[in-house]
């Protein structure tokens, strides 16, 4: 069967043996720090709040771990996966290796969808907070310049806001577009400088914000449910853990940096699971502060974290830091994300299923510049038209989906190629993949219909192009042809 043609292992891992062009420049310790600064970004420094006083309660903290136990498992499957096959392309190109070319393809456009639409919506989370922080300092930007003309609201449906476009959202995109045209070295460095602020704003929220905690909040720790699946109780620790989810969104992201690790088969693992292991210890850490100085049920705001500073009183001067801290944490975010989808679309073009044109390396900077671009471009669009909350469900339900294609892949793996080369394994398999499959499909079914319907909408046009174009242009169907 066509759609189930695999792409050999042998040949994925010839060709990662430079000969595309892109540039091995970047160590485990490096591989870390994009990690983190894939990860720490809209979900914790503004979902966190909204989960909290809509699903969860202070138990947001158990939707935190809950949720991490998920990526952890997969993020042991991805670890598995890209220490065997180190090139660019993520959970697309293990499939193609595993579970063969249609599916390949739907993770490939599912991914498109995470990084694309992820790298917006933490976009527009950062316009949120350059409008306030420039507030402080006395300039406004109005609002028909700073927020969505488009939004939905189940009940009402579609409806314009009366804005213009939001132009930060559209600014912060176009800037590190700018940045990962230029050179991957440069970005990464960067990307480091950043994440040590991002890291002592946290630890400061932590360090000082404990001893402002009031252990009152924390009852009852799970409230009762308030009478239908996901508001409290114990479906609203599920509910939680799905909006949350995207707070842990990215770590995958450094298995798309593969082809430019320096020693890819022992540094992904460690990159992967150890900014994973790290950012949920600190996002437990800060919900359980957050909830323990302000009442869950006030914290349905844009910035959670500044709220409780507020409410502490002795820890005002902690104020511009956070906003100065979230600013660096969020282009971190985007910077990742914009550098991730590009290499999707790069793999996908080298085998054909995208045109050959994305599938060109700049001959200086040695990047996909053309992808990087056309992403780049998209991506400012989107961030420019649409809310945050519509693009954030779609991330974490498109995200979730690749998750568990993954954790089936090396379930799959272990038996179609047993004695393949691995450097890194997955403990306890099947166990651990099962469990990473419960945790992510359990938290896609306590997202809403809406959410659902769009992820359909999106796979169906995937669906259509595959059949129109990838099928026929896909470098093993044409190999075969010749062959034949
Ligand atoms: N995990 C990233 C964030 O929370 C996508 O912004």
């Amino acid at each position: 069967m066509e759609l189930l043609r695999k792409k050999p292992i042998e040949k994925l891992i010839a060709e990662s043996n430079g000969e595309q062009g892109l540039k091995r420049a970047i160590s485990a310790k490096n591989l870390i720090t994009l990690g983190i600064g894939a990860i720490i970004g809209t979900g914790i420094f503004v979902l966190t709040g909204t989960a909290a006083a809509m699903h969860a309660g202070p138990a947001i903290v158990l939707s935190f771990i809950l949720s991490g136990l998920g990526c952890v498992f997969a993020g042991f499957c991805y670890s598995e996966f890209s220490s065997m096959i180190p090139i660019a392309g993520s959970a697309y190109t293990y499939s193609y290796a595993t579970l063969g070319e249609f599916v390949a393809w739907i993770i490939g456009w599912d991914l498109i969808l995470e990084y694309l639409f992820a790298s917006s919506t933490v976009a527009v989370g950062w316009s949120g907070y350059f409008v306030s922080f420039l507030k402080d300092l006395g300039v406004t930007i109005p609002e028909k310049f700073s927020q969505a003309p488009f939004d939905h609201i189940p009940a009402k449906g579609w409806f314009m806001t009366g804005s213009i476009i939001n132009l930060p959202a559209v600014g912060i995109i176009i800037f590190i577009c700018g940045l990962l045209v230029t050179g991957i070295k440069e970005s990464v460095r960067f990307n480091n400088i950043i994440v040590i602020v991002k890291l002592i704003v946290i630890l400061l929220f932590i360090g000082f914000g404990i001893s402002y905690i009031n252990v009152d909040n924390w009852k009852p720790f799970i409230p009762d449910n308030a009478g239908h699946f996901g508001h409290f109780g114990v479906s609203g620790i599920f509910t939680g853990a799905a909006v949350i989810f995207f707070a842990y969104i990215g770590f995958d992201a450094v298995s798309t940096a593969a082809q430019e690790a320096q020693n890819p088969r022992k540094d992904m693992p460690v990159g992967i699971l150890g900014s994973l292991i790290v950012c949920t210890v600190l996002y437990v850490a800060v919900s359980a502060v957050l909830t323990g100085i302000v009442n869950y049920k006030e914290l349905n705001v844009a910035a959670p974290i500044a709220l409780a500073i507020d409410r502490t009183g002795g820890l005002k001067w902690l104020s511009p830091f956070i906003n100065i801290g979230a600013l660096a944490g969020l282009s971190s975010v985007v910077l990742v994300m914009l550098m991730g989808q590009p290499r999707i679309f790069f793999s996908m073009a080298k085998d054909g299923l995208l045109p050959e044109s994305f599938a060109k390396v700049h001959p200086r900077f040695k990047t996909p510049y053309i992808t990087t671009i056309v992403t780049g471009l998209t991506a400012s669009v989107i961030a420019g038209l649409l809310p945050i909350s519509i693009l954030g469900e779609l991330v974490s339900i498109g995200t979730l989906l690749a998750f568990t294609i993954v954790c089936a892949g090396i379930i799959i793996l272990r038996k179609t190629h047993p004695n393949a080369p691995r450097s890194f394994k997955t403990p306890f398999v099947p166990l651990f993949p099962i469990l990473g499959i419960l945790i992510c499909v359990a938290q896609m079914i306590s997202l809403p219909l809406d959410t659902w319907l769009r992820l359909i909408i999106w796979m169906a046009i995937g669906i259509v192009i595959y059949f129109s174009y990838s099928r026929k242009n896909s470098h093993l169907a044409k190999e075969k042809e010749k062959l034949s």
